[in-house]
C-alpha cells in the first residue's frame, strides 16, 4: 500500500468511528515527531502495540481484502501464564462493504465480535478439526449474547448493529461488511498480533507501505523501524 493511501484511510476512519459518537484516545493523534519523543514517558503505547494498524494482508488490495483496525487497550500476553494482570484488550475495527477480512483463527485469544453499527457484519464460521485445521463438517456452535447459534460448517452468521459474537480460540473466521461499511468492537483476551493469528491462506498480516508521502500517523507495524521498538 502507498503511504498516501494509509493517510486517507485513516482520515476516512476517524471520521466514520466519530459518526457513531465513538472518540479515539489521544494517542491516536500523535504525529511521528511526538511519538518520538516520547519515548519511556509513552512506553505503554509501544510496547502493548496500541494505535492504528492498516492492514491489506500483504495482498495490494484493501479494497477486497483488508482491514482497519485501532488497538484501544491491551495487555500483556506474559501475564496469561500466571492467570492474573491485564489479560483483556479492545480494538476498534472497520469492515468496508464487500471487504474480507480473510479466514483465520486465534490459539490463545477469545474475541467478542460487535456489530457497532452501519451495515450488517457477516462472518463466515468453521469448527477446528482434531489438528487445529478447518473441520469442513462440524456443526459450528457460537454464543451471539449469551443465546447459543447453530450454523452447518461454513454457515453465515449475520450480525446487526447492537449484535456479537462470542467466538473461542480455534474458532475459524473471516468476515465482511454487508451492504454498507461497519464499525466493529472488537473485546478479547489480551492480544498478540505477531504470534496468534493462524490464517487459512498464506498470506502476511500487516501491509508492506510504498513511502510515496510522509506518514501523517504512524502504525503499530511502523513502531520498530521508526521508534527502534
Ligand atoms: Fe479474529
Amino acid at each position: 500500500m502507498k503511504r498516501s493511501g494509509v493517510n486517507e484511510i485513516i482520515l476516512e476512519g476517524d471520521a466514520f468511528i466519530r459518526s457513531f459518537g465513538y472518540i479515539l484516545p489521544p494517542f491516536a493523534y500523535w504525529s511521528p515527531e511526538e511519538m518520538k519523543r516520547r519515548g519511556a514517558e509513552s512506553a505503554g503505547v509501544f510496547d502493548a502495540r496500541l494505535g492504528w494498524d492498516i492492514t491489506d494482508y500483504g495482498q495490494g488490495k484493501f479494497e477486497e481484502l483488508g482491514l482497519f483496525l485501532f488497538t484501544v487497550r491491551n495487555g500483556r500476553f506474559e501475564d496469561m501464564s500466571k492467570s492474573a494482570g491485564m489479560l483483556y484488550a479492545e480494538k476498534i475495527m472497520i469492515s468496508r462493504r464487500d471487504q474480507i477480512s480473510p479466514m483465520h483463527r486465534h490459539v490463545i485469544k477469545a474475541e467478542d465480535i460487535i456489530n457497532r453499527g452501519g451495515g450488517k457484519l457477516v462472518l463466515e464460521l468453521f469448527m477446528p478439526d482434531t489438528e487445529g485445521g478447518i473441520d469442513a463438517h462440524a456443526e459450528v456452535s457460537v454464543p451471539v449474547d449469551g443465546t447459543i447459534r447453530r450454523l452447518p460448517a461454513g454457515g453465515l452468521l449475520k450480525l446487526d448493529p447492537g449484535e456479537s459474537v462470542t467466538l473461542l480460540p480455534g474458532v475459524w473466521h473471516a468476515f465482511w461488511g454487508e451492504g454498507g461499511d461497519v464499525l466493529i468492537g472488537e473485546v478479547s483476551t489480551v492480544n498478540d498480533d505477531l504470534t496468534d493469528n493462524i490464517f487459512r491462506d498464506p498470506i502476511g498480516r500487516f501491509s508492506e507501505i510504498e513511502e510515496d508521502v510522509e506518514p501523517a500517523h504512524l502504525l503499530v507495524s511502523d513502531y520498530g523501524r521508526w521508534l527502534a521498538r
